[in-house]
């Protein structure tokens, strides 16, 4: 392998995964959908997190015909179960706000006590190619609510997700201090443990 497609359109996660695996394969070309004009966006159309990262991996391996590697994550709060997971990005509609999202979470957990705040992510990856059964990996982080967001680091819903152990929120974190402790870092340095015996 010479070449890996980074599938997604979100620039942020692209981002991660670039800084993740560019540091492990400095020979390795990464690119992303973005440069392929035209790859679709596929429906995430399943109901587990492992089906969606299947979807939007096969998806590009077939338009790009070459390898490919996606993820699909989502933030689960033992408070409010069923409510995010899976379906984390379309929490109280797709078009609003990450900001508008962590205060309804936040107004939704008014009083919850520490210790029933519990949370974590949860991220699978799937690693596709036209002529090969595409593999997948998972890893979560464990975490809780915060009492208010923090941080202007990572993206998404890390300004409200609490490190017991670190004492502050995800968003808190420099970019390598997230990827060694985080669901996407922990579940790519097992796919570059994959991809360091084929390449
Ligand atoms: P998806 O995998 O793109 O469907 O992401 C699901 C939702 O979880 C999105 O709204 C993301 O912003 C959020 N999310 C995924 N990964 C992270 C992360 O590392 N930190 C914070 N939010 C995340």
């Amino acid at each position: 392998m010479r070449r890996l497609v980074i599938a997604t359109h979100n620039s942020k996660k692209a981002r991660e995964m670039h800084q993740i695996l560019g540091t492990r394969f400095p020979g390795l070309e990464l690119l992303t959908l973005a440069d392929y004009p035209g790859a679709p966006e596929p429906e995430e159309t399943g109901d587990t997190y492992e089906a969606n990262a299947i979807i939007k991996a096969e998806s590009a391996a077939q338009f790009t015909g070459e390898w490919a590697l996606a993820d699909d994550a989502g933030l689960e709060i033992d408070a409010l179960p069923g409510e995010l997971g899976v379906y984390s990005k379309r929490f109280a509609g797709e078009d609003t706000s990450f900001a508008e999202k962590m205060v309804r979470i936040l107004a939704n957990l008014e009083g919850v006590p520490e210790a029933q705040r519990g949370a974590r992510f949860r991220c699978f990856v799937a690693l596709a190619h036209p002529e090969t059964e595409t593999s997948v990996f998972s890893a979560t982080c464990e975490g809780r609510i915060a009492e208010e967001p923090s941080g202007a680091g990572g993206f998404g819903y890390d300004p409200i997700f609490w490190l017991p152990e670190l004492g502050c929120t995800m968003a808190d974190l420099t970019a390598e201090q997230k990827h060694a402790i985080s669901h996407r870092g922990k579940v790519l340095a097992e796919v570059a443990d994959h991809l360091a015996t084929m390449i």
